[in-house]
């Protein structure tokens, strides 16, 4: 979760490196820190809070170095402060460690350095490894060997960065479960846990896979694996812009990036709609489509955001594909005894790529042997490289920490990935062809959504001081309903809880008052007569509501408090529509909170811990 950048070269790094920091805030924003090489000597500067506040402390101190590190800090291990930012220095203060990940075992290791005379300062599991490389180095060893002979006796997750002015030539670099690249520029290099970091000076990147540690000069680079054996690694190219990256002008990330929905639904359909075959083609699973179409079984594992579009892929799956299917939390499904059966296929879903418990679970599917597919945003990541076969939502860089526009982007592949295998198995090319060109109408519906911003900005306004909210829809928009109240809770402290809307009988009825706003996702669907039945059952116990409902809906007025009227589609793609509005009211209620909705409290991009 916490971000890594590096530089090694002739320029100034300070500036490059708090630049890189600002980049990679959405990632962990407790605290940050830089280790720099200057004037023969090694030092480390950190402030608790946020990079502006390290860059003004550095401001002051005019320091201009050609080598460092910098970290920004999503607490595990102590609490949020100075002592615990990274990063974490040896006793001499002549080697710094930044780090990534967790060290299960730090406990046993620390006792052991304790009983040997190394003082440790902070409360971090990470301090543990600066002290363990600097016993392997005053034995001898190299800064390379110390590090890789430290991390063999580790236990856990890291992507971490080594610097001393013992050897002030190179960054040592390792990664095991957590995110580390090496970017390749002229006549110098940099490192980063994220390629965001890096695009602004390089797109040749070499992605470090685990068990891997790299000894980075500013003119080369070496790697081998932790167990010292030869590595030759690959420079790939990497397309990336800039302004993708950037906000544009937009107050924030999330906003930008609900707005940016027409475009990134569009790229995520680029070439893939074959309309007049009624088909979807996806490039990424080429060679493996009839085994996919075979399945006995499709297994969706995410997390979060990722997960509520698994929900709403097993609906799909089952409605036309006609294939059973389960949709698992990846942290519960890693630490079951998950039964694998020959034929089922496993569909991985995450936005970053490297989220933790999707990618355990991904590495326990492989080995119990099943077929993995992944569908992920951010290309070259750990989870896109690991599985086997998969699509990629092309969604473009996701940076609020709050996920938009990856969820309509994942929507539209897993309904790629359902036409696929429907046409497949028994869907008519008539069907096919129908649902394929409705697809291509979502761009436009997207953009009529999109103008409907001032009024629900509106909305929002009479409902900041709400404290409880319940979101409720049926069939395709329950999914809709969970991801519409993660979005208010993650980014407003709103507690919010998203139901079944007929299950609200069952218990949730029971919290209805005036004081209890109800958001029901109601487009005139199948279910449509039953859910104004629901609304009806919250209108007599006084709650306030608001609606998602179709344009065309003339008799929900009178009984909602609040209408935000949208195009219709297909069932199918309904989800694709409806979470919008009720990914802007999120932003709004937030905004008129004055929180950051980008960096909310607690919260980080990339979950790469468990
Ligand atoms: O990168 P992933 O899609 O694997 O991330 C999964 C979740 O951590 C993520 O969706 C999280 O729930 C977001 N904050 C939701 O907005």
């Amino acid at each position: 979760m916490c971000g890594i950048v590096g530089y090694i070269g002739d320029k100034n790094c300070v500036p490059i490196l708090i630049e890189g920091l600002k980049r990679l805030e959405y990632r962990g924003y407790d605290s940050a820190g830089l280790g720099l090489l200057y004037n023969g000597n090694a030092s480390a500067i950190k402030s608790k809070g946020k990079v502006s506040l390290l860059e003004d402390k550095i401001e002051g101190l005019n320091i201009k170095s050609s080598l460092g590190i910098g970290h920004t800090r999503w607490a595990t291990h102590g609490e949020p402060s100075e002592i615990n930012a990274h990063p974490h220095g040896n006793d001499s203060g002549s080697m710094f460690i930044i780090h990534n990940g967790i060290i299960e075992n730090y406990a046993v290791i620390k006792k052991r350095l304790q009983k040997l005379g190394y003082v440790f300062k902070s409360d971090t599991d990470s301090e543990v490894l600066v002290h363990l490389i600097d016993d392997f180095h005053k034995k001898g060893n190299s800064l390379f060997h110390s590090t890789r002979l430290a991390l063999s006796q580790v236990d856990g997750t890291y992507g971490i960065a080594v610097i001393s002015k013992t050897e002030p030539d190179k960054i040592i670099v390792a990664k095991n479960g957590s995110p580390l690249v090496i970017g390749i520029g002229d006549d110098e290099n940099f490192i980063a846990s994220d390629v965001n970091a890096l695009i602004a000076h390089t797109s040749k990147i070499v992605y470090l896979e685990d068990g891997e540690i790299a000894e980075v000069y500013k003119d080369s680079f070496m790697a081998k694996t932790i167990t010292d054996e030869d590595i030759l690694k690959e420079i790939v190219q990497v397309e990336m812009d800039l302004d993708e990256i950037s906000k544009s002008g937009y107050q924030h990330f999330m906003i930008k990036e609900i707005m940016e929905q027409t475009e990134s639904v569009t790229n995520s359909m680029r070439g893939r709609l074959l309309v007049e075959e009624g088909l979807a083609k996806l490039g990424g699973l080429k060679g493996f489509e009839d085994q996919i179409a075979k399945s006995n079984r499709i297994i969706i594992v995410a997390c979060g955001t990722s997960w509520h579009a698994g929900l709403v892929a097993e609906y799909m799956f089952e409605q036309f594909a006609e294939i059973p299917v389960e949709v698992e939390y990846a942290s519960e499904f890693r630490y079951r005894n998950p039964v694998i059966l020959p034929n089922d296929t496993m569909i991985f879903i995450s936005q970053s790529g490297e989220t933790a418990d999707t990618l355990a679970a991904l590495k326990e599917a492989k080995r119990r042997g099943a077929l993995c597919l992944g569908v992920c945003n951010a290309v070259g990541s750990s989870i896109a490289r690991e599985s086997h076969t998969g699509v990629y939502i092309h969604a473009g860089p996701e940076i609020g920490v709050a996920s938009t526009k990856a969820f309509t982007s994942q929507l539209v592949v897993l309904a790629l990935i359902t036409m696929l295998i429907a046409r497949k198995r028994h869907m008519s090319l008539a069907d096919g062809k129908s649902i394929i060109s409705e697809m291509a109408t979502l761009p436009a519906k997207i953009e009529r959504i999109l103008k409907l911003n001032d009024h629900i900005e509106k909305i929002a306004e009479d409902f900041v001081n709400a404290k409880n909210f319940l979101y409720l829809g049926r069939g395709y928009n329950f999914p809709v309903a969970l991801e519409g109240a993660l979005k208010l809770k993650e980014i407003s402290y709103i507690h919010a809880e998203g139901y079944p809307a007929a299950e609200m009988k069952h218990g949730p009825i029971a919290l209805i008052d005036e004081n209890m706003p109800a958001v029901f996702i109601s487009p005139k669907d199948s279910v449509y007569e039953k859910v104004i039945s629901n609304i009806e059952e919250v209108k007599a116990r006084k709650g306030r509501i608001i609606a998602v409902a179709s344009e065309n809906d003339d008799k929900i007025d009178s009984l909602v408090d609040y209408t935000i009227k949208i195009p219709d589609t297909i069932r199918m793609l309904m989800p694709i529509l409806t979470v919008i509005p009720l990914q802007l009211l999120a932003y709004h209620i937030a905004v008129k909170k004055g929180l950051n909705v980008d960096q909310p409290r607690n919260l980080a991009k990339s979950v790469t811990v468990e």
